[in-house]
Protein backbone atom coordinates (compact mmCIF):
# COMPACT_ATOMS: atom_id res chain seq x y z
CA UNK A 1 0.00 0.00 0.00
CA UNK A 2 0.77 3.33 -0.19
CA UNK A 3 3.02 4.61 2.64
CA UNK A 4 3.41 8.40 2.13
CA UNK A 5 -0.63 8.44 2.00
CA UNK A 6 -1.80 9.42 5.55
CA UNK A 7 -5.12 11.29 7.34
CA UNK A 8 -4.46 14.41 9.08
CA UNK A 9 -7.76 15.75 11.05
CA UNK A 10 -9.77 13.51 8.30
CA UNK A 11 -8.42 15.15 5.57
CA UNK A 12 -5.43 13.27 3.22
CA UNK A 13 -1.92 14.57 2.73
CA UNK A 14 0.29 12.30 0.16
CA UNK A 15 3.96 13.57 2.81
CA UNK A 16 2.92 16.74 4.08
CA UNK A 17 0.63 18.09 1.59
CA UNK A 18 -3.31 18.13 1.32
CA UNK A 19 -4.79 16.67 -1.15
CA UNK A 20 -7.88 18.69 -1.08
CA UNK A 21 -5.16 21.67 -1.51
CA UNK A 22 -3.81 20.84 -4.87
CA UNK A 23 -7.51 19.93 -6.04
CA UNK A 24 -8.17 23.40 -5.40
CA UNK A 25 -5.43 24.46 -7.03
CA UNK A 26 -4.91 22.33 -9.55
CA UNK A 27 -8.20 21.31 -10.70
CA UNK A 28 -8.96 17.26 -11.40
CA UNK A 29 -8.51 14.63 -12.53
CA UNK A 30 -5.23 15.52 -10.98
CA UNK A 31 -2.01 12.48 -10.91
CA UNK A 32 0.06 13.59 -7.20
CA UNK A 33 3.36 11.15 -6.54
CA UNK A 34 5.40 11.67 -3.73
CA UNK A 35 9.68 12.16 -4.70
CA UNK A 36 10.50 10.54 -1.18
CA UNK A 37 8.02 7.27 -2.31
CA UNK A 38 10.12 7.40 -5.66
CA UNK A 39 13.33 7.73 -3.70
CA UNK A 40 12.65 5.03 -1.03
CA UNK A 41 11.93 2.68 -3.38
CA UNK A 42 14.90 2.88 -5.76
CA UNK A 43 17.09 2.60 -2.83
CA UNK A 44 15.31 -0.73 -1.82
CA UNK A 45 16.81 -1.97 -5.23
CA UNK A 46 19.79 0.12 -4.84
CA UNK A 47 20.51 -1.75 -1.94
CA UNK A 48 19.20 -5.26 -2.32
CA UNK A 49 21.26 -5.66 -5.32
CA UNK A 50 24.35 -3.61 -4.32
CA UNK A 51 27.32 -3.14 -6.49
CA UNK A 52 28.14 -4.29 -9.86
CA UNK A 53 24.36 -3.83 -10.71
CA UNK A 54 22.55 -1.15 -12.85
CA UNK A 55 18.89 -0.68 -12.04
CA UNK A 56 17.36 0.61 -15.79
CA UNK A 57 13.73 2.32 -14.49
CA UNK A 58 11.42 0.72 -17.37
CA UNK A 59 10.56 4.20 -18.60
CA UNK A 60 7.01 2.53 -19.85
CA UNK A 61 5.86 2.63 -16.42
CA UNK A 62 5.43 6.25 -15.97
CA UNK A 63 7.83 8.47 -18.24
CA UNK A 64 7.40 12.40 -16.93
CA UNK A 65 10.72 14.02 -17.22
CA UNK A 66 10.91 15.04 -14.03
CA UNK A 67 10.49 11.33 -12.65
CA UNK A 68 13.47 9.89 -15.07
CA UNK A 69 15.65 13.02 -14.00
CA UNK A 70 15.08 12.51 -10.39
CA UNK A 71 15.66 8.77 -11.26
CA UNK A 72 18.81 9.61 -13.06
CA UNK A 73 20.41 11.98 -10.03
CA UNK A 74 19.45 8.34 -7.72
CA UNK A 75 21.81 6.62 -10.34
CA UNK A 76 19.77 4.85 -12.71
CA UNK A 77 19.89 3.74 -16.01
CA UNK A 78 16.49 3.29 -18.26
CA UNK A 79 14.79 0.22 -20.03
CA UNK A 80 13.32 1.95 -23.18
CA UNK A 81 10.94 0.41 -25.72
CA UNK A 82 11.25 3.17 -28.61
CA UNK A 83 12.45 5.97 -30.07
CA UNK A 84 9.89 8.45 -28.32
CA UNK A 85 11.26 6.62 -24.81
CA UNK A 86 14.80 7.47 -25.82
CA UNK A 87 14.12 10.98 -26.91
CA UNK A 88 12.27 11.75 -23.31
CA UNK A 89 15.66 9.92 -21.28
CA UNK A 90 18.04 11.93 -23.59
CA UNK A 91 15.37 15.31 -23.05
CA UNK A 92 15.77 14.22 -19.38
CA UNK A 93 19.21 13.44 -18.52
CA UNK A 94 21.04 14.41 -21.95
CA UNK A 95 22.14 11.19 -21.73
CA UNK A 96 22.03 7.88 -23.17
CA UNK A 97 25.12 5.87 -22.14
CA UNK A 98 22.70 3.87 -19.36
CA UNK A 99 19.81 3.28 -21.61
CA UNK A 100 19.07 0.13 -22.82
CA UNK A 101 16.89 -0.89 -25.64
CA UNK A 102 13.52 -3.57 -25.63
CA UNK A 103 10.95 -4.63 -27.67
CA UNK A 104 10.11 -6.79 -30.63
CA UNK A 105 10.01 -4.51 -33.36
CA UNK A 106 12.59 -1.78 -33.52
CA UNK A 107 12.43 0.27 -36.52
CA UNK A 108 15.41 1.34 -38.71
CA UNK A 109 14.73 4.93 -37.71
CA UNK A 110 14.67 3.74 -34.08
CA UNK A 111 17.77 1.74 -34.06
CA UNK A 112 19.76 4.58 -36.00
CA UNK A 113 19.05 6.71 -33.94
CA UNK A 114 19.54 4.90 -30.59
CA UNK A 115 23.03 3.64 -31.94
CA UNK A 116 23.98 7.70 -32.87
CA UNK A 117 23.01 8.04 -29.69
CA UNK A 118 25.25 5.83 -27.93
CA UNK A 119 22.97 3.95 -26.10
CA UNK A 120 24.24 1.09 -23.63
CA UNK A 121 22.47 -2.13 -25.50
CA UNK A 122 19.66 -3.46 -27.82
CA UNK A 123 18.17 -6.27 -26.13
CA UNK A 124 17.14 -8.30 -29.11
CA UNK A 125 14.26 -10.18 -29.34
CA UNK A 126 14.64 -12.54 -33.24
CA UNK A 127 17.11 -13.09 -35.98
CA UNK A 128 15.64 -10.76 -38.44
CA UNK A 129 16.55 -8.05 -36.03
CA UNK A 130 19.84 -9.66 -35.03
CA UNK A 131 20.36 -8.49 -39.02
CA UNK A 132 18.64 -5.79 -39.25
CA UNK A 133 20.93 -3.84 -36.45
CA UNK A 134 23.75 -5.52 -38.03
CA UNK A 135 23.06 -3.60 -41.14
CA UNK A 136 22.25 -0.57 -39.31
CA UNK A 137 24.96 -0.33 -38.01
CA UNK A 138 27.97 -1.40 -40.59
CA UNK A 139 25.92 1.29 -42.52
CA UNK A 140 26.97 3.68 -39.89
CA UNK A 141 30.20 2.00 -39.47
CA UNK A 142 29.41 1.72 -36.02
CA UNK A 143 29.40 -1.32 -33.48
CA UNK A 144 25.99 -2.02 -31.98
CA UNK A 145 26.04 -3.68 -28.47
CA UNK A 146 24.10 -6.51 -28.16
CA UNK A 147 21.98 -8.73 -25.79
CA UNK A 148 19.69 -11.78 -26.74
CA UNK A 149 16.56 -11.24 -25.04
CA UNK A 150 15.80 -15.49 -24.06
CA UNK A 151 11.96 -16.83 -23.21
CA UNK A 152 13.45 -18.98 -20.76
CA UNK A 153 9.43 -20.81 -21.14
CA UNK A 154 8.78 -20.18 -17.14
CA UNK A 155 5.20 -19.12 -15.96
CA UNK A 156 5.41 -15.82 -14.55
CA UNK A 157 1.73 -16.99 -12.83
CA UNK A 158 0.66 -13.55 -13.21
CA UNK A 159 -2.19 -11.69 -15.78
CA UNK A 160 -2.21 -13.52 -19.55
CA UNK A 161 -1.77 -10.09 -20.74
CA UNK A 162 1.31 -9.09 -18.74
CA UNK A 163 2.91 -12.71 -18.62
CA UNK A 164 5.56 -12.56 -20.88
CA UNK A 165 7.67 -15.51 -21.11
CA UNK A 166 5.94 -18.36 -22.40
CA UNK A 167 6.21 -20.40 -25.30
CA UNK A 168 3.58 -18.81 -26.64
CA UNK A 169 4.21 -15.14 -26.00
CA UNK A 170 5.40 -12.98 -28.91
CA UNK A 171 8.77 -12.22 -27.16
CA UNK A 172 12.34 -13.40 -27.03
CA UNK A 173 14.05 -15.96 -28.97
CA UNK A 174 13.01 -19.61 -28.03
CA UNK A 175 15.60 -20.95 -25.30
CA UNK A 176 16.25 -24.09 -27.74
CA UNK A 177 17.51 -21.58 -30.49
CA UNK A 178 19.55 -19.58 -28.13
CA UNK A 179 22.82 -21.24 -28.53
CA UNK A 180 22.29 -21.12 -32.47
CA UNK A 181 21.54 -17.25 -32.32
CA UNK A 182 23.86 -16.53 -30.04
CA UNK A 183 26.90 -18.28 -33.04
CA UNK A 184 24.81 -16.30 -35.19
CA UNK A 185 25.40 -13.00 -33.53
CA UNK A 186 28.53 -13.79 -32.96
CA UNK A 187 29.58 -13.57 -36.63
CA UNK A 188 27.79 -11.05 -37.73
CA UNK A 189 30.77 -8.21 -37.90
CA UNK A 190 28.94 -5.04 -36.65
CA UNK A 191 27.68 -6.29 -33.18
CA UNK A 192 29.33 -6.51 -30.68
CA UNK A 193 27.57 -9.45 -28.42
CA UNK A 194 27.54 -8.18 -24.49
CA UNK A 195 24.92 -10.31 -22.87
CA UNK A 196 21.66 -12.20 -22.12
CA UNK A 197 18.52 -10.76 -20.72
CA UNK A 198 14.60 -12.14 -20.11
CA UNK A 199 11.34 -10.48 -19.00
CA UNK A 200 9.07 -12.88 -17.53
CA UNK A 201 5.77 -10.75 -16.61
CA UNK A 202 4.42 -8.35 -14.84
CA UNK A 203 2.95 -7.51 -11.35
CA UNK A 204 5.25 -10.84 -9.69
CA UNK A 205 4.13 -11.58 -6.44
CA UNK A 206 6.26 -14.63 -5.94
CA UNK A 207 10.29 -14.40 -6.88
CA UNK A 208 10.02 -17.68 -7.67
CA UNK A 209 9.21 -17.76 -11.52
CA UNK A 210 12.06 -14.73 -11.69
CA UNK A 211 14.53 -17.49 -9.31
CA UNK A 212 13.90 -20.19 -12.13
CA UNK A 213 14.44 -17.58 -14.97
CA UNK A 214 18.09 -16.54 -13.75
CA UNK A 215 19.20 -20.32 -13.44
CA UNK A 216 18.12 -21.00 -16.48
CA UNK A 217 19.57 -18.37 -18.53
CA UNK A 218 23.01 -19.23 -15.72
CA UNK A 219 22.80 -22.77 -17.48
CA UNK A 220 23.31 -21.13 -21.91
CA UNK A 221 25.89 -18.97 -19.97
CA UNK A 222 27.93 -21.56 -18.99
CA UNK A 223 27.50 -23.29 -22.33
CA UNK A 224 28.05 -19.73 -24.55
CA UNK A 225 31.19 -20.07 -21.84
CA UNK A 226 32.68 -23.14 -23.01
CA UNK A 227 31.72 -22.06 -26.75
CA UNK A 228 34.06 -19.21 -26.03
CA UNK A 229 30.94 -16.33 -26.62
CA UNK A 230 32.27 -14.24 -23.31
CA UNK A 231 28.97 -12.09 -21.87
CA UNK A 232 29.69 -9.25 -19.68
CA UNK A 233 26.13 -9.40 -18.41
CA UNK A 234 22.82 -10.32 -17.41
CA UNK A 235 19.78 -8.37 -17.42
CA UNK A 236 16.52 -10.63 -15.60
CA UNK A 237 14.25 -8.13 -16.62
CA UNK A 238 11.53 -5.91 -14.78
CA UNK A 239 10.75 -5.90 -11.14
CA UNK A 240 8.79 -7.26 -8.31
CA UNK A 241 5.12 -6.47 -8.39
CA UNK A 242 3.43 -3.89 -6.03
CA UNK A 243 0.59 -4.16 -3.02
CA UNK A 244 -2.61 -2.81 -4.25
CA UNK A 245 -4.60 -4.64 -1.78
CA UNK A 246 -3.22 -6.91 0.33
CA UNK A 247 -1.07 -9.17 -1.82
CA UNK A 248 2.11 -10.91 0.31
CA UNK A 249 4.93 -9.26 -1.56
CA UNK A 250 8.66 -10.92 -1.60
CA UNK A 251 11.43 -9.26 0.42
CA UNK A 252 14.01 -7.78 -1.65
CA UNK A 253 16.99 -8.99 -0.53
CA UNK A 254 15.85 -12.60 -0.46
CA UNK A 255 15.39 -12.32 -4.18
CA UNK A 256 18.48 -10.24 -4.96
CA UNK A 257 20.49 -13.15 -2.70
CA UNK A 258 19.24 -16.04 -4.69
CA UNK A 259 20.43 -14.55 -7.57
CA UNK A 260 23.77 -13.77 -6.21
CA UNK A 261 23.85 -17.08 -5.19
CA UNK A 262 23.38 -18.13 -8.41
CA UNK A 263 25.02 -16.18 -10.45
CA UNK A 264 28.22 -17.05 -7.95
CA UNK A 265 31.75 -16.22 -8.79
CA UNK A 266 31.11 -15.50 -12.72
CA UNK A 267 32.32 -12.38 -14.19
CA UNK A 268 29.31 -10.83 -15.10
CA UNK A 269 27.06 -7.64 -14.17
CA UNK A 270 23.43 -7.52 -13.67
CA UNK A 271 21.29 -5.55 -15.17
CA UNK A 272 17.29 -5.06 -13.58
CA UNK A 273 14.47 -3.19 -15.61
CA UNK A 274 11.49 -2.77 -12.50
CA UNK A 275 8.95 -0.30 -13.62
CA UNK A 276 5.81 -0.20 -11.26
CA UNK A 277 7.50 -1.28 -8.19
CA UNK A 278 9.67 1.87 -8.88
CA UNK A 279 6.62 4.51 -8.76
CA UNK A 280 3.69 2.27 -8.61
CA UNK A 281 2.65 2.92 -5.10
CA UNK A 282 4.28 6.37 -5.33
CA UNK A 283 1.23 8.34 -6.49
CA UNK A 284 -2.70 8.58 -6.66
CA UNK A 285 -5.41 10.06 -9.12
CA UNK A 286 -7.06 12.44 -7.31
CA UNK A 287 -11.05 12.72 -9.17
CA UNK A 288 -14.19 14.95 -7.58
CA UNK A 289 -17.36 13.03 -7.53
CA UNK A 290 -19.95 14.74 -10.20
CA UNK A 291 -23.06 12.91 -9.33
CA UNK A 292 -24.14 10.15 -7.24
CA UNK A 293 -26.91 8.01 -9.16
CA UNK A 294 -28.94 5.40 -7.47
CA UNK A 295 -29.68 2.84 -10.88
CA UNK A 296 -31.75 0.23 -10.47
CA UNK A 297 -29.68 -2.49 -9.15
CA UNK A 298 -27.05 -0.63 -7.88
CA UNK A 299 -25.81 2.89 -7.29
CA UNK A 300 -23.32 5.01 -9.75
CA UNK A 301 -20.51 7.46 -8.07
CA UNK A 302 -19.63 9.10 -11.23
CA UNK A 303 -16.72 10.77 -11.04
CA UNK A 304 -14.66 13.13 -13.44
CA UNK A 305 -11.91 10.68 -13.92
CA UNK A 306 -12.41 7.94 -16.23
CA UNK A 307 -11.02 4.74 -18.22
CA UNK A 308 -8.90 7.28 -20.58
CA UNK A 309 -7.24 8.56 -17.31
CA UNK A 310 -6.76 5.17 -15.81
CA UNK A 311 -7.20 2.03 -18.18
CA UNK A 312 -5.94 -0.86 -15.70
CA UNK A 313 -9.26 -1.75 -14.06
CA UNK A 314 -11.02 -2.07 -17.37
CA UNK A 315 -8.33 -3.39 -19.55
CA UNK A 316 -6.95 -5.90 -16.75
CA UNK A 317 -9.70 -6.03 -14.06
CA UNK A 318 -6.69 -4.80 -12.00
CA UNK A 319 -7.76 -3.34 -8.53
CA UNK A 320 -6.94 -0.05 -7.29
CA UNK A 321 -7.96 1.08 -3.46
CA UNK A 322 -10.45 4.37 -3.07
CA UNK A 323 -10.52 6.55 -0.54
CA UNK A 324 -12.22 9.82 -0.05
CA UNK A 325 -10.12 12.75 0.49
CA UNK A 326 -12.21 13.91 3.48
CA UNK A 327 -12.90 11.25 5.87
CA UNK A 328 -17.12 11.95 6.76
CA UNK A 329 -19.01 11.10 9.56
CA UNK A 330 -21.81 9.29 7.69
CA UNK A 331 -23.65 6.47 6.66
CA UNK A 332 -21.84 4.35 3.63
CA UNK A 333 -23.08 3.82 0.39
CA UNK A 334 -22.30 0.85 -2.26
CA UNK A 335 -21.61 1.97 -5.76
CA UNK A 336 -19.47 1.59 -8.70
CA UNK A 337 -17.39 4.11 -9.57
CA UNK A 338 -17.42 5.38 -12.99
CA UNK A 339 -16.54 8.00 -15.36
CA UNK A 340 -18.46 9.91 -17.95
CA UNK A 341 -16.84 8.22 -20.70
CA UNK A 342 -20.04 6.10 -23.02
CA UNK A 343 -18.78 2.44 -22.49
CA UNK A 344 -19.91 0.37 -19.77
CA UNK A 345 -16.57 -0.97 -19.25
CA UNK A 346 -15.69 3.04 -18.23
CA UNK A 347 -15.16 2.14 -14.65
CA UNK A 348 -12.48 3.12 -11.72
CA UNK A 349 -13.59 0.69 -9.21
CA UNK A 350 -16.79 -2.09 -8.50
CA UNK A 351 -19.10 -2.20 -5.70
CA UNK A 352 -17.43 0.01 -2.98
CA UNK A 353 -18.01 1.15 0.56
CA UNK A 354 -17.36 4.95 1.04
CA UNK A 355 -18.80 7.69 2.81
CA UNK A 356 -19.22 10.29 0.40
CA UNK A 357 -20.98 12.56 -1.28
CA UNK A 358 -21.45 14.91 -4.41
CA UNK A 359 -18.63 17.35 -4.92
CA UNK A 360 -16.28 15.09 -2.47
CA UNK A 361 -12.93 14.13 -4.11
CA UNK A 362 -11.56 10.79 -4.12
CA UNK A 363 -7.93 9.26 -4.00
CA UNK A 364 -7.63 6.25 -6.44
CA UNK A 365 -4.06 4.69 -4.98
CA UNK A 366 -1.44 2.98 -6.68
CA UNK A 367 -2.04 5.40 -9.53
CA UNK A 368 1.30 6.07 -10.59
CA UNK A 369 3.14 3.02 -13.08
CA UNK A 370 0.93 2.03 -16.10
CA UNK A 371 -1.39 5.22 -15.42
CA UNK A 372 -0.63 8.62 -16.87
CA UNK A 373 1.57 6.81 -19.08
CA UNK A 374 -1.43 4.83 -21.08
CA UNK A 375 -3.87 7.58 -20.30
CA UNK A 376 -5.81 8.75 -23.93
CA UNK A 377 -7.55 11.49 -25.53
CA UNK A 378 -10.84 9.17 -25.80
CA UNK A 379 -13.89 11.13 -25.83
CA UNK A 380 -11.80 14.44 -26.48
CA UNK A 381 -10.70 14.40 -22.96
CA UNK A 382 -7.88 16.23 -22.09
CA UNK A 383 -5.57 14.30 -20.36
CA UNK A 384 -5.04 15.84 -16.53
CA UNK A 385 -2.21 17.67 -14.73
CA UNK A 386 0.63 16.00 -12.71
CA UNK A 387 2.38 16.89 -9.69
CA UNK A 388 5.20 15.96 -7.31
CA UNK A 389 5.25 16.71 -4.01
CA UNK A 390 8.55 16.50 -1.77
CA UNK A 391 8.11 17.00 1.70
CA UNK A 392 6.25 20.42 2.41
CA UNK A 393 6.60 21.50 -1.16
CA UNK A 394 4.75 20.66 -4.74
CA UNK A 395 5.64 21.39 -8.59
CA UNK A 396 3.72 21.26 -11.59
CA UNK A 397 5.48 18.65 -13.46
CA UNK A 398 2.77 18.59 -16.39
CA UNK A 399 0.26 20.82 -16.77
CA UNK A 400 -3.31 19.93 -18.05
CA UNK A 401 -4.02 19.36 -21.66
CA UNK A 402 -6.31 22.07 -23.13
CA UNK A 403 -8.64 21.77 -26.03
CA UNK A 404 -6.15 23.13 -28.61
CA UNK A 405 -3.60 19.86 -27.59
CA UNK A 406 -6.20 17.75 -28.56
CA UNK A 407 -6.55 18.93 -32.36
CA UNK A 408 -3.01 20.35 -33.08
CA UNK A 409 -1.71 17.89 -35.08
CA UNK A 410 -4.87 17.68 -37.42
CA UNK A 411 -4.79 19.43 -40.35
CA UNK A 412 -8.07 21.24 -41.41
CA UNK A 413 -8.00 22.87 -45.29
N1 LIG B 1 11.24 -4.79 -19.12
C1 LIG B 1 10.47 -5.17 -20.15
C2 LIG B 1 11.09 -5.71 -21.36
C3 LIG B 1 9.07 -5.04 -20.05
O1 LIG B 1 8.30 -5.43 -21.07
C4 LIG B 1 8.49 -4.52 -18.86
C5 LIG B 1 7.05 -4.36 -18.73
C6 LIG B 1 9.35 -4.11 -17.82
C7 LIG B 1 10.73 -4.28 -17.99
C8 LIG B 1 8.86 -3.53 -16.54
O2 LIG B 1 8.16 -4.47 -15.79
P1 LIG B 1 7.65 -4.10 -14.29
O3 LIG B 1 8.86 -3.96 -13.40
O4 LIG B 1 6.87 -2.86 -14.38
O5 LIG B 1 6.81 -5.27 -13.89
N2 LIG B 1 0.41 -2.11 -18.47
C9 LIG B 1 0.52 -3.26 -17.60
C10 LIG B 1 1.96 -3.66 -17.39
C11 LIG B 1 2.67 -3.99 -18.69
C12 LIG B 1 4.11 -4.36 -18.48
C13 LIG B 1 4.83 -4.48 -19.78
N3 LIG B 1 6.24 -4.72 -19.66
C14 LIG B 1 -0.16 -2.95 -16.27
O6 LIG B 1 -0.72 -1.85 -16.14
O7 LIG B 1 -0.20 -3.78 -15.39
Amino acid sequence: MMTNLKYNNNSLFIENVSLSDLAQQFGTPLYVYSQNALTNAFNNYAQAFGDNTLICYAVKANGNLSILRHFAHLGAGFDIVSGGELARVIQATGSANRVIFSGVGKSIAEIEYALKQGIRCFNVESLPELHRINDVSGRLKLKAPISLRINPDVDAKTHPYISTGLKNNKFGIAYKDAMDAYKLAQSLPNLDVVGIDCHIGSQLTDVAPLVEACKRLIVLIDKLTEAGIHLKHIDLGGGVGIRYLDESLPELSLYANQVKNIIGNRNLSLILEPGRSLVGNAGVLLTRIEHIKQGEEKNFIITDAAMNDLMRPTLYQAYHHIVPVVERNIEPIVADIVGPICESGDFLGKERNLKVEENDLLAVCSAAAYAMSMASNYNARCRGAEVMVNHDSYTLIRRRETMQDLWQCELLD
